[in-house]
């Protein structure tokens, strides 16, 4: 098996490193030289050469701004005829529609792929993915597939995986905020944070986020695995989505401003952990 594996940040190159461990063949090209280093895989100059000889292209980047850069000014599009993308980036709603429609119309084939769960679930292969588009497309990539993630919800209506995703990451981001919350309001009252974590853990905190971060939380390691930038762009395609059902999130709108005001601060590399440093 052999395949392009295009951007190498905190999750491409965690997802790029279990394909290759799973006996996958990798080229790999990220726009920052370099991040492919200590990876077991071939590195190519551009997009477009990365992609050349592989059937299947994987995707993670940034941001839909960033996947649409790729397709159409780094020539990705014209390269892409006869093969499939996967896209594990978490895009907007609505851009992703356009890579559905711009792929196909180039001849090539393109699965929607964000992932829930982040470094660490990754390297093990332990994802959640949730799949968008072509059943049979889903079944070329399920090979794949299954050496990263451990479960998969597939929609087949273009788009709806997409919004699933933001969804998901509401209660990520919303559930993540509380708990620096309680931890800051917890330590000021004068209980120490190692007792908060703790008690949090087996009672109204216990949850997927507070086992993935507690010794994060507990030893202030904001090194990024989920960027508190990426969480911002997430709500803010969320909150997109819900206006257009003329929603109002008071609880989204309320947790994406903490996550501005980390951004503010200068905070926006650091693990959305750390949203509680921004006071
Ligand atoms: N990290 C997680 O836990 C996690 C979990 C679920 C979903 N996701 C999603 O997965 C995607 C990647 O997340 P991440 O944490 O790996 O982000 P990241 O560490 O910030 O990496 C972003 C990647 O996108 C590339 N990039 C950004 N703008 C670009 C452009 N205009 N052209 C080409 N490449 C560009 C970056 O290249 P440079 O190295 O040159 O900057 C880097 O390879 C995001 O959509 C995120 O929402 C992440």
């Amino acid at each position: 098996m052999h395949a392009a594996f295009l951007g190498l940040g905190a999750l491409g190159r965690a997802i790029a490193g279990r394909l290759i461990d799973t006996g996958v063949e990798l080229t790999v090209w990220n726009r920052t030289p370099g991040k492919a280093e200590g990876l077991t895989a071939r590195t190519a100059d551009s997009p477009v050469v990365a992609a050349s000889v592989p059937d299947v292209i994987f995707l993670c980047l940034a941001d839909s701004t960033a996947v649409h850069s790729l397709l159409h000014e780094q020539g990705l599009l014209k390269a892409c005829e006869g093969k499939l993308i996967i896209d594990t980036t978490t895009n907007h709603y609505q851009n992703v529609l356009d890579f559905h429609r711009d792929v196909q119309a180039a001849g090539g084939r393109y699965l929607e792929c964000p992932v829930a769960g982040s470094v660490v679930p990754a390297s093990k292969g332990e994802l959640t993915l949730l799949t968008g588009g072509r059943d049979d497309d889903l079944e070329t990539a399920r090979p794949y597939l299954e050496r990263i993630g451990r479960k998969i919800h597939h929609f087949p209506k273009p788009g709806d995986a997409s919004r699933m995703k933001l969804v998901n990451n509401l209660a990520l981001g919303s559930i993540m905020a509380a708990l620096a919350e309680s931890l800051a309001v917890g330590e000021a009252a004068g209980l120490d944070r190692a007792v908060v974590l703790d008690v949090l853990a087996d009672g109204g905190g216990e949850s997927l986020v507070l086992r993935a971060k507690k010794q994060k939380l507990l030893d202030r390691d904001w090194s990024p695995h989920f960027k508190t930038a990426t969480i911002h762009k997430d709500l803010t395609y969320l909150l997109e989505l819900a206006a257009e059902s003329d929603l109002t999130l008071g609880v989204g709108e309320a947790v994406r401003a903490r996550y501005a005001a980390a951004i503010e601060k200068g905070l926006g590399e650091m693990d959305f952990a750390g949203v509680g440093e921004a006071g």
